[in-house]
């Protein structure tokens, strides 16, 4: 499998900067950046990832499965998690992903048929100071109010 000469690079820098023998330490950011660019955690890029950590692709696997921000499958443009885990749920993460699954017109883990928004029910994604807590891509939403959550939607269905 083929990266791009610019995620070549930075899986080069990312390489280095483990000392020998800990490359498997590299594992997580290489899936990340590999999913940014490919758009899913394919069976190739768990084979490659794999090769170049010096682990199995079971062992990529078991990563891919644990961690809620890499997906096998392409997300939307903006994918939308909701926190639902305890500290948000007492302030109302249950009613915000209900929201947003409403506004969107989609489930957990569903696309919009324009590949628009996908949206997911998460997990603590490590914002409970600031429950209820969403995230989009990666960026962080804190506080979040059904208010907020209403324009945050409407200003991304603005951008292009
Ligand atoms: S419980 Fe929602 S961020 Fe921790």
């Amino acid at each position: 499998m083929t990266f791009s000469p610019d995620l070549e690079a930075r899986f080069a820098r990312l390489l280095e900067s483990y000392p020998p023998g800990r490359r498997r330490s590299a594992l997580i950011p290489m899936l990340m950046y590999a999913q940014d660019e490919v758009g899913a955690v394919t069976g190739e890029v768990v084979e490659e990832v794999a090769r170049r950590c010096g682990v199995t692709p079971l062992q990529v696997d078991e990563v891919v499965s644990y961690y809620s921000m890499l997906h096998r499958q392409p997300q939307g443009k903006y994918h939308v998690q909701v926190c639902t885990n305890i500290s948000c749920l007492l302030r109302g993460g249950d009613k915000l992903y209900e929201q947003a699954s409403r506004k969107l017109g989609i489930g957990h883990k569903e696309t919009t048929a324009d590949g628009r928004f996908s949206l997911e029910e998460v997990e603590c994604i490590g914002a409970c100071s600031w429950a209820p807590a969403i995230q989009v891509n990666y960026d962080f939403h804190h506080d979040m109010t059904p208010e907020k959550l209403d324009k945050l939607l409407a200003s991304l269905e603005k951008i292009q």
